[in-house]
C-alpha cells in the first residue's frame, strides 16, 4: 500500500475511524459484516463529517470502509422500527455539502444506502472487483436517501430506471461506462482515491456534485417502453412500477422536491406488506440452517462428492458441485447410461458457454475435475455420495449397501430423495449415522432450495456437513425431519390435492391455475404438473394411495387423465391440449368429459367458484399442512416453510411464503377458511392445532 505519510489513526465512534493519509482524511466505517448503515453509524459518519469540516490542515476526505466490502445499505435490521436520528437522507446531505473535497473508494459491494453516502461524494473510485447498485426494489422500497435523483443525473433516465426498477449490481466496467464511477483501480481503492482526489485538485478540475448536473425529461416512447418491461418483469410486486412512476414524475422537478418525493415513497413503502414480507425472506434465508446445537459441530472435510445415477437430477447435482469446486465422480450403471450422461453434461456445459456464463478454457478446466464411470469402486475416495437414482425403496437400499461396501467409513452418504423415509434407506448399511436427505430441485444447478433430511441416526457432524455443502453450493438449507414428502412435497400434495377437488366440484384447471398466477404464482398447479409429466403425480399418488385412509376423500382426476392416455406437455395432452408453437395450453373437451364424467360418478353437482375462494382455499390447504409439519416438528420454524415454498415451488416471495402470508393477515382468516375445507371436504381437513394455537394467540 504505497502512503506517504499517516497519522495515527482516531476514532470518532465505534464503527468509524479517521485517519489522515498525505494531507487527506480518510474516514472508514468498520461496522462487520458488510459495513451497513446502522444508527451508530451514521452517527458517527456525522461526527466525522462535522469535526473534519473546521480542520484546515486537510486537502479532502476519502470516505472508505474496513473488512470485506464499502457500505452495503442502510441497515435492513431497523427497518422495523422508526428510524432514529440522525437520519441517512441528512448524513448524505451532509456529505455532499462537505466545504472539503470528497471521494469515496469503493471495494467489495457499495449497495443501497452505501452508493448513495458514494454518489454524495465528488468523486468515486472503484476497484475492478467491485459491484455497485442500488437494490432496494428487492425489499420492495425504492432508494431512500437521494440514490435515484443523483443516479439520474449521472447515468441518464434509462440506465437509472433500469438500475432502480431491477435492483441489479454492476461491475466496474459498467459503472464507469453509466457514469456512476469516475475511476476502476486494480490496485488499493483508498491510495486510488486518494491519488484521484489530489490530481483533479491540481488540475482544478473536480467533477461537480452530482446533485447540481442538469437533468432532461425522458421521451414519452422510452417511458412506455420501459412501462411495459417493468409491468412484465414485476409481476405483481408493486416497487418496481412505483419506483418508475416516480422517476418520471421527478425527471422534470428540482433536485430537492424530487427528492423529497422519493423520501416520501421510500416511507410509504417500507411499511407496506410487500417490503415487510420480502425483509422477512432476506432475514429468513440468511438463518436458514443454523439450529442451536450444531453451534459448535465442526461439519466433515469434504473435497470429492460421488453422485449415483447420472439422470436429470443427478448430473443437475454433479453439475452444481463441479461449479462450485468440489471434485465429482458420476457412477451410472451401464455403458449406455454413461453415454447419456456424458451428453447431460455437455449440454449443461454448452448452455453455459451459450449464456456467456463458461468460456471453454473454463469448460475444460472443470471437465478435469470430473470422472465418469460404472464403478461404484470409483467412489473410494469419495467423502460424500449423493444417490439420485430411481425413486424406489429397493433400488436405494441396494445402492447403499453397495455404498457401504465400496466407500471409507466416514463418508458421508446422501439420498436425493423427494418422498421416502430415509430411515429405512439408512438401516441398509451398518452405520446408519452417517446417512441424511440432500434433497435437491430440479434443476438442481439451478434451484436454490435444498431440504436437508435428518434422520433418526443422523450424526450431528454428518448434518453439519451437509448444511456446509449447502452454502458451498450457493444453497438455501432448510433442515426438515422425516415424513413422506418431508416439507415441500408434503404442502404440494395438500395444494393439489384441493385444486383437484375444486375441479371436481365445479371449476375449471383454467380458473384454478389463473387464481393462483393472479396471487403471483408463475404458473398454476394444473400448468405446473402438465410441465412436470402426470405421471410422476400418479405413481406418487398410487404409491400413497395405499396408506390414505378410506374415509378421506380422495382425488379422482389426475388417475382418469393418465390412464386415458393423457400424460402432460411430453404428449401435448393433459389438464389442457397443446399445439405445435404454443407456449401455453388451451381447454380440451376432452379433458372436460373426464372431469363432468368423474363429477357425475361420484354424485358431484358442480358449480362455479370465485377466483378469491379458489385462492383462500388453496391457501388454506398450504398453510394447515405447513402448521402439522411444524407441530410434528419436521421444520423447526414457520420461515422454514417459507422459504421451502419460495424457493421450491414458486410461492410470490413479495408474498412471504405461506406462513408469513397467513400471519400477515390474520391466522384466524386461515383458521375460518381451514373450517371451510374441512366443511367441504371431510375427514383429514380438521385445522392443524399449531394453528388454531396461532390463531388464538394472535387475537
Ligand atoms: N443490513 C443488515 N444486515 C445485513 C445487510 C443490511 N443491509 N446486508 C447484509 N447483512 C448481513 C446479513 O444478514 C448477514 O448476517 P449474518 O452473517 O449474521 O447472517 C451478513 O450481513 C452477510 O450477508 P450475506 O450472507 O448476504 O453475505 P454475502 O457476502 O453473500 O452478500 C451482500 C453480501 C451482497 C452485501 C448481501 O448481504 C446483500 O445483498 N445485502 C443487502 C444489500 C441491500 O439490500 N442494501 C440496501 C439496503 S436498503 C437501503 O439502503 C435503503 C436506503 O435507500 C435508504
Amino acid at each position: 500500500m504505497a502512503t506517504t505519510s499517516s497519522t495515527p489513526g482516531s476514532t470518532i465512534d465505534a464503527p468509524i475511524q479517521i485517519e489522515t493519509r498525505d494531507g487527506v482524511a480518510v474516514v472508514s466505517v468498520d461496522n462487520p459484516p458488510v459495513n451497513a448503515l446502522s444508527r451508530a453509524v451514521r452517527q458517527g459518519l456525522v461526527d466525522a463529517f462535522s469535526t473534519l469540516a473546521d480542520d484546515a490542515t486537510i486537502d479532502g476526505i476519502v470516505l472508505a470502509a474496513t473488512g470485506r466490502t464499502f457500505m452495503a445499505g442502510a441497515d435492513i435490521r431497523e427497518f422495523n422500527t422508526q428510524p432514529k436520528p440522525p437520519l441517512l437522507p441528512d448524513l448524505v446531505a451532509m456529505i455532499e455539502a462537505s466545504p472539503h473535497p470528497t471521494a469515496a473508494a469503493i471495494f467489495g459491494t457499495a449497495l443501497g444506502g452505501g452508493l448513495e453516502c458514494a454518489l454524495a461524494c465528488r468523486l468515486r473510485v472503484m476497484t475492478d472487483d467491485a459491484r455497485v447498485g442500488l437494490p432496494e426494489v428487492k425489499l420492495g422500497i425504492v432508494p431512500g436517501a437521494g440514490g435515484t435523483q443523483r443516479a439520474l443525473r449521472l447515468a441518464g433516465f434509462e440506465a437509472t430506471a433500469d438500475l432502480v426498477t431491477s435492483g441489479r449490481m454492476v461491475g466496474s466496467s459498467e459503472a464507469l461506462e453509466l457514469g456512476l464511477v469516475d475511476q476502476v483501480t486494480d490496485g488499493d481503492p483508498v491510495d486510488a482515491a486518494i491519488a484521484a482526489l489530489k490530481g483533479h485538485l491540481a488540475s482544478a478540475n473536480l467533477p461537480e456534485s452530482a446533485s447540481n448536473r442538469i437533468v432532461s425529461a425522458p421521451a414519452q416512447d422510452l417511458v412506455a417502453r420501459l412501462r411495459s418491461k417493468t409491468a412484465a418483469k414485476s409481476r405483481g410486486q408493486i416497487a418496481p412500477m412505483r419506483a418508475l412512476d416516480l422517476l418520471e414524475e421527478t425527471a422534470s422537478l428540482s433536485f430537492e422536491e424530487a427528492v423529497a418525493k422519493d423520501r416520501d415513497l421510500f416511507l410509504e413503502l417500507r411499511e407496506g406488506n410487500q417490503a415487510k414480507a420480502l425483509r422477512h425472506l432476506f432475514m429468513a434465508e440468511r438463518t436458514a440452517g443454523r439450529p442451536d446445537d450444531l453451534a459448535n459441530v465442526e461439519p466433515r472435510q469434504i473435497k470429492q462428492v460421488g453422485v449415483v445415477g447420472g439422470g436429470l437430477m443427478g448430473s443437475g447435482i454433479g453439475y452444481a458441485a463441479l461449479l462450485s469446486g468440489y471434485e465429482v465422480v458420476v457412477v451410472e450403471q451401464d455403458a449406455n447410461a454413461l453415454e447419456r450422461t456424458r451428453e447431460r453434461f455437455e449440454a449443461l456445459f454448452e448452455g453455459a458457454i451459450k449464456r456467456g456464463r463458461l468460456n471453454k478454457t473454463g469448460r475444460d478446466r472443470l471437465m478435469d475435475h470430473i470422472v465418469l464411470t460404472n464403478n461404484m469402486s470409483d467412489l473410494a475416495e469419495t467423502d460424500l455420495v449423493i444417490e439420485a437414482a430411481f425413486e424406489d425403496m429397493d433400488v436405494k437400499r441396494d445402492i447403499f449397501k453397495a455404498l457401504d461396501a465400496n466407500l471409507r467409513p466416514e463418508a458421508v452418504l446422501a439420498s436425493n430423495t423427494s418422498y421416502l423415509d430415509i430411515d429405512m434407506i439408512a438401516q441398509a448399511v451398518h452405520d446408519p449415522s452417517r446417512v441424511l436427505g440432500l434433497h435437491f430441485f430440479s434443476p438442481a444447478h439451478v434451484m436454490r432450495l435444498m431440504e436437508i433430511v435428518r434422520g433418526a441416526d443422523t450424526a450431528p457432524d454428518v448434518l453439519a456437513s451437509g448444511l456446509a455443502v449447502a452454502r458451498k453450493l450457493g444453497k438455501i438449507p432448510v433442515i426438515t425431519g422425516v415424513c413422506d414428502g418431508f416439507c415441500g412435497n408434503r404442502i404440494l400434495k395438500a395444494y393439489r390435492t384441493v385444486a383437484e377437488f375444486l375441479v371436481e366440484d365445479g371449476a375449471s384447471p383454467q380458473d384454478v391455475d389463473a387464481a393462483m398466477t393472479t396471487f403471483g404464482f408463475p404458473m398454476g398447479p394444473f400448468a405446473v404438473q402438465d410441465m412436470a409429466g402426470l405421471e410422476i403425480a400418479y405413481a406418487n399418488r398410487r404409491r400413497q394411495g395405499e396408506s390414505t385412509d378410506p374415509a378421506e376423500r380422495r382425488p379422482q382426476l389426475l388417475e382418469r387423465l393418465v390412464e386415458s392416455g393423457r400424460l402432460g406437455q411430453k404428449n401435448q395432452k393433459g389438464w389442457y391440449r397443446y399445439q405445435d408453437g404454443e407456449r401455453g395450453g388451451r381447454s380440451d373437451p376432452e379433458t372436460d368429459a373426464i372431469i363432468q364424467a368423474a363429477a357425475a360418478e361420484e354424485g358431484i353437482t358442480r358449480t362455479r367458484f370465485a377466483s378469491e375462494e379458489i385462492e383462500r382455499r388453496l391457501l388454506a390447504a398450504m398453510v394447515n399442512e405447513g402448521a402439522r409439519i411444524l407441530q410434528e416438528g419436521i421444520v423447526a420454524h414457520p420461515s422454514d416453510v417459507d422459504l421451502v415454498m419460495v424457493h421450491g415451488y414458486g410461492f410470490p416471495r413479495h408474498r412471504g411464503g405461506p406462513m408469513f402470508f397467513a400471519e400477515q393477515n390474520g391466522f384466524e382468516r386461515t383458521l375460518a377458511d381451514v373450517a371451510v375445507l374441512h366443511r367441504a371436504y371431510g375427514k383429514g381437513w380438521e385445522p392443524a392445532d399449531w394453528l388454531t394455537d396461532a390463531a388464538k394467540n394472535s387475537t
